[in-house]
């Protein structure tokens, strides 16, 4: 569905609600009141364009002044200060869980990023750990969409348009402005979040692939609308120009009986996931692996494509078959959701992170290396793992968090440590 962007969805709560034949009625149904959600200029083109209408029990517009909201002491926005940027990589262990009740929003940390929303272009990458629902509060973000990627403990998410229920192995992305609140069935969550100031994920093109394979349209599911009539205070959290706002409202911001429009939250299954590999020799570039893109205006130049590595066979011959040694001029944050990543022996585990940025060496560890260039290519399955990347035609900016934070491990060049030297024949 996330396709070709003149899919169109719709969903109502009470029949009747959702008009037919035009998008702003003189009288809507039952007295709702339309809004119109856009997330992309109104002339965007038509395979471009993306908006939803809302119909709800009061109009958005209706609410008091914003002030300054303290919270989500460690969420940093673009544009950040490159003088913390050096060609060192880094990595990280898993963030620490949160020791005072902490909800989603609060229990965002930003690694690095670059860009600038008020540029629109750019993005974020953070981790998460919460073991606090949101309780009357509701966040919304104008600095772009968030793609969320949990990797312990589910996600409940109630959005204006419906609730996502969003288990570990599968994302989200919520689109910029739309309200939402996280409760968490499982105590305990953490994970990452892609915040994209650029131009929308979408699928990528498919080229020769043909019509189908990676991620399919189909696979993207969209909640039905689900809304509660409630009185009593919520506060509504803001962020807007990397500042957070808030303003507290007497009801219930969920309050939308019927919408329709191609401006939808989404959940996509990773397993889903048509991976296409090599079945003869050499393996493709990590492209192939490509889920979600955010294009910038520079032609298969990604402002971010969200890149997965999920279980899949490995069948080419006189193939050196983990990540080869390689210096990019994309920047590539990394995250494991679960099992292990075939490039390292040891020290990337589940939850935590890897920053390499442009033209940083990097690849294989000594260990992983020996053993793919000694093993016997027979077909194996690379089973029980998916890592992620976020990668970026700019480099990431480390946050002062990501680069003084104790989770920063201190030895991670010792990862390419010990590689012999090629000896030449005589
Ligand atoms: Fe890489």
């Amino acid at each position: 569905m996330l396709t070709g962007f003149g899919n169109h969805f719709s969903s109502e709560a009470v029949p009747g609600a959702l008009p037919v034949g035009r998008n702003s009625p003189q009288r809507p149904a039952f007295g709702l009141y339309a809004e119109q959600l856009s997330g992309t200029a109104f002339t965007a083109p038509r395979g471009e364009n993306r908006r939803s209408w809302l119909y709800r029990l009061r109009p958005t517009a209706g609410h008091p002044p914003f002030v300054p909201h303290d919270g989500s002491p460690l969420l940093r926005t673009g544009p950040f200060d490159a003088a913390r940027l050096s060609p060192n990589r880094l990595r990280w262990d898993p963030l620490p869980a949160a020791a005072e009740a902490t909800d989603f929003v609060d229990g965002l940390v930003t690694y690095a990023g670059n860009g600038d929303p008020l540029a629109g272009s750019g993005m974020a990458a953070h981790g998460y750990a919460a073991n606090a629902d949101m309780v009357d509060k509701v966040f919304a973000n104008a600095d772009g969409e968030l793609l969320i990627v949990p990797q312990a403990g589910r996600l409940a998410i109630r959005t204006e348009m419906g609730l996502l229920d969003v288990a570990p192995g599968q994302i989200a992305i919520i689109p910029r402005g739309l309200r939402f609140s996280v409760a968490l069935p499982d105590r305990l969550a953490s994970g990452y979040v892609c915040e994209n100031y650029g131009t929308l994920f979408r699928l990528p093109e498919l080229g020769p692939i043909g019509s189908n394979g990676l991620a399919n349209g189909r696979d993207f599911e969209t909640p039905e609308a689900a809304f509660e009539d409630r009185d009593s205070p919520v506060r509504v959290v803001h962020k807007f120009a990397g500042r957070l706002w808030q303003h507290e409202l007497p009801h219930s911001p969920f309050d939308v009986v019927a919408w329709h429009g191609n401006l939808v939250p989404v959940r996509y299954d990773l397993a889903r996931f048509n991976t296409i590999g090599s079945i003869s020799f050499d393996h493709p570039d990590p492209s192939i692996f490509t889920v979600l893109t955010s294009p910038s205006d520079t032609p298969g130049t990604a402002n971010c494509d969200f890149v997965i590595f999920p279980p899949r066979w490995m069948v080419a011959e006189d193939t050196f078959r983990p990540p080869w040694f390689h210096r990019n001029i994309m920047s590539e944050f990394m995250g494991l959701i679960r099992g292990a990543y075939d490039a390292k022996a040891g020290g990337f585990v589940p939850g935590g992170a890897s920053l390499h940025n442009m033209m940083t060496a990097h690849g294989p560890d000594a260990a992983s290396h020996a053993g793919a260039t000694a093993a016997t290519l027979a077909p194996h399955k690379i089973d029980g793992t998916m890592a992620f990347m976020f990668e970026s035609r700019l480099p990431l900016v480390p946050t002062e968090w990501g680069v003084s934070t104790p989770t920063l491990q201190g030895d991670y060049d010792a990862a390419w440590a010990g590689f012999g030297t090629a000896r030449l024949p005589g």
